[in-house]
Formats: C-alpha cells, sequence, structure tokens
C-alpha cells in the first residue's frame, strides 16, 4: 500500500494523474478505455471527469488487479466495464460493446506496485517467491521457463536487449551453471555472484528481472500490436496517452507517432513523394512528459516514465 497526496491509502499510486485527466479531458458522455486498468486510479479519475454519463472499458491481464479495480470504481456503477483480456485485443473487445470509436485511451505500461508487492507473483528479487512474473497468472510460460530451458545465448540477448545489462553474458554463463533455478532469491543470488555486489544504489539483479518479464510477457510485441489499433479506435479529436517506463517501450511510440503523424514518410533522400502516407493523428506535445521533482519524492516509479500524447485528426 502507498499513500497518495490527499493522505488515502491506495496498493498502487497512479503516476502523472492531473497531467493524464489534463491530457484526455474527458467529458459526459464520452467514452474511453483504460488498456492497463491496474487497481483503476487513473480509471477512477476518468470516470469522475466524465460523470454523470461517461463511460470506461477497463483492461487487464491480472484477476487480482481487476478485482481491485472493480472495489475502486463500484461507485460508477455499470460505466465502468472491467473485461479481464489483453490490450492487444482492443478491437474486438470494442466491437463486443458495440463502441465504434472512443474519446481517450490510456495504457499505463510496465508493472504494478502490487504485483511487485506481492511475492507469489515473482515480479521482485526483493521478494522470496517462485520465479513467476507472468501479469496472466493462465499463461503457460513463466519466468522459470525461460531461465531453465532457454539456451545461454538466447538469455544473454534477453538480458542485454531488454535489460540493457552489460554483464549480460557473464550472468547467463552463471544461471547456466546453477540450473534449475526456481526462486526469485536464488536468481538474485547467481546474479549477484556473477557481477558482483551492489553498483551503487542499484541492486545487480535489477536489469536482468526487467528484462526476464519483458520477455515472459512479450512487453514490446504486444504495445506494438496495440497502437495501431488504438489510433484506429479513437474518434476525431480524441486522444491516446502512452505512460512508458522503458527506453525500447518509448521509442518505439516515439517512432510510430511520429510515422502517423507524418503526411510522407518517404526516405529523405527521395526528393519526390511516392509513399502517398496520411497522418492520422497530430502530436499534443512534442517530447515526452516526465514527473515532476515532488511526484518523484512521493512515488520512486515515476522517477523512469515517459508520457506521450496524440491526437486523432478530423479527417484521418
Ligand atoms: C502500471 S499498471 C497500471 C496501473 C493503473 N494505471 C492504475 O492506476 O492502477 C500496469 C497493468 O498492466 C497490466 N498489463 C500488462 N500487460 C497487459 C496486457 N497485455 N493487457 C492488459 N493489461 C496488461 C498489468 O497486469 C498491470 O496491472
Amino acid at each position: 500500500m502507498t499513500t497518495a497526496r490527499n493522505g488515502e491509502r491506495q496498493p498502487h499510486l497512479p503516476v502523472l494523474y492531473q497531467t493524464i485527466i489534463h491530457a484526455l479531458q474527458p467529458a459526459s458522455p464520452g467514452k474511453y478505455v483504460d488498456a492497463t486498468v491496474g487497481a483503476g486510479g487513473h480509471a477512477w479519475g476518468i470516470l469522475q471527469a466524465s460523470s454523470p454519463d461517461g463511460k470506461l472499458l477497463g483492461l487487464d491481464l491480472d484477476p487480482q488487479a481487476l478485482a481491485l479495480a472493480g472495489e475502486r470504481l463500484a461507485e460508477y456503477g455499470p460505466r465502468a466495464v472491467l473485461v479481464r483480456a489483453s490490450y492487444t485485443t482492443l478491437t474486438d473487445q470494442l466491437d463486443k460493446l458495440g463502441w465504434k470509436s472512443v474519446n481517450g485511451i490510456l495504457i499505463d505500461l510496465g508493472v504494478s506496485s502490487m504485483q511487485l508487492d506481492t511475492a507469489e507473483r515473482g515480479f521482485s528479487f526483493l521478494r522470496e517467491g517462485p520465479l513467476d512474473m507472468r501479469f496472466d497468472p493462465g499463461q503457460s510460460r513463466s519466468a522459470a521457463d525461460l531461465v531453465n530451458t532457454l539456451p545461454e545465448s538466447d538469455l544473454a540477448d534477453i538480458i542485454f536487449r531488454y535489460g540493457e545489462e552489460t554483464a549480460s553474458r557473464r550472468i547467463a554463463r552463471a544461471i547456466i551453471a546453477s540450473r534449475p533455478i526456481n526462486t526469485t532469491s536464488e536468481l538474485a543470488e547467481v546474479i549477484s555472484g556473477a557481477v558482483g555486489g551492489k553498483r551503487g544504489k542499484v541492486h545487480p539483479a535489477t536489469r536482468t528481472f526487467q528484462a526476464l518479464r519483458m520477455a515472459v510477457n512479450e512487453e514490446l510485441q504486444t504495445l506494438e500490436v496495440f497502437l495501431p489499433q488504438a489510433v484506429a479506435s479513437l474518434a476525431p479529436g480524441g486522444r491516446l496517452a502512452v505512460i512508458a517506463f522503458h527506453s525500447l517501450e518509448d521509442r518505439l511510440v516515439k517512432q510510430y507517432f511520429k510515422k502517423e503523424s507524418s503526411d510522407c514518410i518517404c526516405p529523405p533522400e527521395q526528393l519526390v513523394c511516392t509513399c502517398n502516407h496520411h497522418a492520422h493523428i497530430k502530436l499534443v506535445s512534442r517530447h515526452a512528459i516526465m514527473a515532476d521533482n515532488e511526484e518523484v519524492k512521493r512515488n520512486s516509479r515515476s522517477r523512469s516514465a515517459k508520457l506521450r500524447i496524440v491526437e486523432k485528426l478530423e479527417l484521418a
């Protein structure tokens, strides 16, 4: 549990809360999507700002998160629709509800505080638990499966790419030598042994745990599937807000937004346009928005958050 600015105890403090509400401009009777509803912090604000008739579809893969969101949003009754599904199925979920388009979409990526704090979910090297890391507990492949079955070179690639860990090869070698590894603390110990003690304030296992989580849940791949669906689902003037916590995620979002906000995507050296591409969106902010010092002090998780916002064009 964490404490919000108003003193309220919450399982997860929503990052950049006011900025998100301001960016999405929720209004009655608009339709909104929170693609990663989590404990429902942002969703609560969207529903409040779109009172009395705004509706929100909240998606999450994690049944525990959905249960918390259900409690948090209960006061809004049928205005909140919560569905256990991946945001990669956004178009299908909107079709099921008969929502042709929506006025705002939020996706707040990464892991929630309650997932990190629940030892049995295996997300944190600070808590002894099974090596799990699945957002969807029904998914077959867990972190233990990756750690105990992948070839050394594949493990090293994952740790290097998603963790930006320079000692990836050493860590992968140590993992192979210590298999089977079944718990978070066993893995953290193997990593510490491979790279030596603490690196400043950062625990040596931080990057590898992040990399494994991203691989288990295919986080970059699912984001890539989601973005075009989100843009296509927006009504003219509707806004999409993406909060990323990893440089690769943010780069993917930035590049996608750049392409979709350009009327031409021909190579720069080409003098005559042949691509026939048209902009569908415009950038609401040219640069990523970050939490201010006060928020970072209150909520350390906000330190690496990068928010990008786009708006659907009228004629897109
Ligand atoms: C950072 S939390 C969101 C917190 C939320 N904004 C709040 O205010 O409480 C991210 C959530 O995304 C969920 N998630 C991860 N991958 C998902 C996916 N592919 N589809 C739907 N939800 C997903 C996680 O289970 C987690 O609850």
